[in-house]
């Protein structure tokens, strides 16, 4: 077990990637506070976690309010004693033309996908330096954070500050022996895809394989960000995309 007694915070835990990422970082023996603001599905994942050997809490947040991602972060340090990372994954789609991206809509995926990722690397941090413990923070991007796509302005903009934070933070981070970096999930298969089978399977040929990616796939690159064998690692954002980058499907 790579992160055996480790203390980590997983966002969106309640669901898709989050939630196989929390049960891969369990499997390496880490100590998890699940965190969502779906609360049942969170306390659901916690409860499956626990029953593996290690310590896991649920806790009700909405990532895009800063206020509730300190407190997140306090609630893990009383109920874990320390802090070694976490993984900044909760997130949203709001697919408009962007002829009709008003204020609103733009603003609510910047918030939920962008400013949480700097909330929760700024109050973490904080608390991990003043802790004097070192760790790991993994970020989620997306393909989408350097590709365009059609109905995406502000997911295409948040996704590539993700990108850019990760770098940015990585470089001032590291003098405290905290290391950040980023995965680029291609499509997978989870409930923020929607559900129309036509509209998956066109997402699906897009990759070298031609169909949707499970999350346990992106959950095991993510437990091995966590790992001191990706200890080299720093800055960077890791595609989880089967080749969704090496190819056009005409
Ligand atoms: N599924 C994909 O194809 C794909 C591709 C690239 C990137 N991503 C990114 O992966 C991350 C996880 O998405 P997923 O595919 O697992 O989808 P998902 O819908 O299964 O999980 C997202 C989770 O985030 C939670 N969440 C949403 N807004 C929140 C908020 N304001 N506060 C707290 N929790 C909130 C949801 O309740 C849900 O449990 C997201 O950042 C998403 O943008 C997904």
């Amino acid at each position: 077990m790579k992160l055996k007694n480790q203390a980590l915070i997983v966002t969106g835990g309640a669901s898709g990637i989050g939630a196989r990422s929390a049960v891969a970082l369990a499997a390496e023996g880490a100590n998890l506070i699940v965190a969502d603001y779906n609360i049942d599905g969170a306390t659901q994942v916690a409860s499956e976690l626990t029953q593996k050997g290690v310590k896991a809490f649920p806790f009700k947040v909405d990532v895009s309010k800063s206020a509730e991602v300190e407190a997140m972060v306090d609630f893990a340090v009383e109920k874990l004693g320390t802090l070694n990372g976490m993984f900044n994954n909760a997130g949203i789609g709001l697919v408009k033309p962007f002829l009709e991206m008003d204020p609103g809509s733009y603003l609510k995926v910047i918030e939920v996908n962008q400013h949480s990722v700097y909330y929760g690397m700024h109050y973490a941090a904080k608390k991990m330096v003043a802790l004097g413990a070192k760790g790991t923070f993994v970020n989620t991007a997306s393909i989408y954070g350097t590709t365009a796509a059609l109905g995406s302005f502000n997911y295409n903009a948040a996704k590539a500050a993700v990108i850019m934070m990760t770098r940015s933070a990585a470089l001032e981070l590291a003098p405290h022996d905290i290391r950040v970096v980023a995965v680029a999930p291609g499509f997978i298969n989870t409930p923020i895809l929607g559900s129309d089978a036509g509209m998956k399977e066109m997402l699906g040929r897009q990759h070298l394989h031609g169909k949707l990616i499970e999350p346990e796939k992106v959950a095991s690159v993510v437990a091995f960000l966590f790992t001191d064998s990706a200890s080299a690692i720093n800055g960077s954002t890791i595609p989880v995309e089967d080749g969704y980058q090496v190819f056009k499907n005409s």
